[in-house]
């Protein structure tokens, strides 16, 4: 997915010797201290990789999770740091805290080519405030600790962060190459796509998903809806649900976006059947009935098999798929044949296929799959999304400056 071309091999040059801080999304999914999906680990290590091999003194700033701006055992960086180790092959020094005592102590002590990991950057209110001054503030501490910046942290490219946005106005910066190569993939789905052009959604609400729903509309062939977003989409086709996840408030955007489809030609496939059960992940009630017949003390918690073989037969001809978001509970085995089926279309695309988003990307690794099966398995959800909304993302608009 990313090669060292995808970094500015002038800025490589000219690297050697200086301490570079980057930003990668190393924003895993953990089972107390055990990573249950290294994806984004994985992805980071060639930037980090080619900087040190350039000779760079490599001080890597990340986040995880949302902690509440202050320091919090569960969401240290810890495991992570252990991880980085091994997927690089070199040992990683791991600071204790963000831009303090140990941070200053570590970066200090670094060689050229070596390579530390600070902790958690939300362990600082500055990282995620609304206040510019106390944002850059904490850019300001950040920056003192480097001579460049790589921005590399695709997922968190839609922040206006002290970590993504601030710091970048503070020192020399580039782009890395995970960011590069998410940045062109991306490009290549929304200019002129190859047709047909289908959109995959899943996912729990509607309401995160209404911006990029709004633009493909006018841009894609065919709409795939599964996942729990599902329910708003057969209620506002006038069925009844039973205990499912609703939007309510959801119902009238869901129909104005049925009329606009119409208008535009645009298919909207929605579910013939679901497999429902009687209370949320009870694997044992598990039962696939129709879409019109969901029962009023059920909820659904899957695409059903009719409709998991109806969407893999929308998608063989499409040119171009971008999937987001699961079709069901996937860390069930029984409510996770919906999106394996989704998956497995999208490895026999004749064409570009992106996988965008954590829950879909873990949901590929999780059930088995092959991920060079896929045109491309993207480790930005919400960053993605908000490009394809044709929203500017300050992550990258900064680094144009
Ligand atoms: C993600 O998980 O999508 C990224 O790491 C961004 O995390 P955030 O939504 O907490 O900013």
């Amino acid at each position: 997915m990313t090669d060292n071309n995808g970094l500015d091999p002038e800025f490589l040059r000219t690297i050697g010797g200086q301490r570079v801080l980057v930003r990668s999304d190393l924003n895993v999914p953990l089972d107390g201290t055990t990573i249950t999906d290294d994806g984004r680990i994985r992805a980071s290590v060639p930037t980090i990789r080619a900087l040190a091999e350039a000779g760079a003194r490599v001080v890597v700033t990340a986040h995880l999770g949302r902690p509440k701006g202050e320091p919090d055992p569960a969401y240290s960086l810890g495991p992570v740091a252990v991880r980085l180790a091994e997927l690089l092959g070199a040992p990683v020094a791991f600071a204790t805290d963000t831009v303090g005592a140990s941070a200053q102590e570590v970066v200090a002590a670094l060689g050229d080519g070596q390579v530390a990991l600070l902790e958690n950057v939300r362990f600082n209110a500055g990282e995620t405030s609304k206040d510019d001054a106390e944002r850059g503030a904490f850019a300001d501490q950040l920056a003192g600790l480097a001579d460049a910046f790589v921005s590399d942290g695709f997922g968190v490219v839609h922040r206006k962060q002290a970590s993504v946005y601030d710091v970048a106005q503070r020192l020399p910066h580039t782009m890395g190459a995970l960011v590069a190569a998410e940045i062109d993939v991306l490009r290549r789905l929304t200019d002129d796509p190859a047709r047909p052009y289908a959109v995959v959604l899943g996912g729990s609400k509607v309401s995160d998903k209404l911006g990029v729903i709004d633009n493909l509309l006018g841009k894609a062939d065919k709409l795939l809806i599964g996942g729990g977003m599902v329910f708003t989409f057969l209620k506002a086709d006038g069925l009844e649900v039973g205990k499912s996840l609703l939007e309510e408030d959801q119902l009238d955007t869901v129909r104005a976006y049925r009329a606009r489809a119409a208008e535009l030609g645009v298919e909207i496939l929605v579910p013939t059947d679901i497999v429902v059960a009687d209370s949320f992940g009870d694997e044992a009630s598990a039962r696939v009935v129709p879409a019109t017949e969901i029962p009023a003390d059920a909820l659904g918690l899957d695409i059903g098999p009719e409709s998991a073989a109806a969407f893999a037969a929308a998608l063989a001809d499409a040119r171009t798929v971008f999937w987001n978001g699961p079709m069901g509970v996937f860390e069930q085995l029984a409510f996770a044949e919906g999106t394996r089926a989704v998956a497995k279309a999208l490895t026999a695309i004749d064409g570009l296929s992106v996988v965008g988003g954590g829950d879909s990307a873990a949901a590929v690794r999780t059930l088995g799959f092959d991920e060079a099966a896929f045109g491309h398995i993207s480790t930005g959800g919400g960053a993605s999304l908000e490009y394809l909304e044709g929203k500017d993302l300050p992550g990258i608009t900064v680094l144009e400056d």
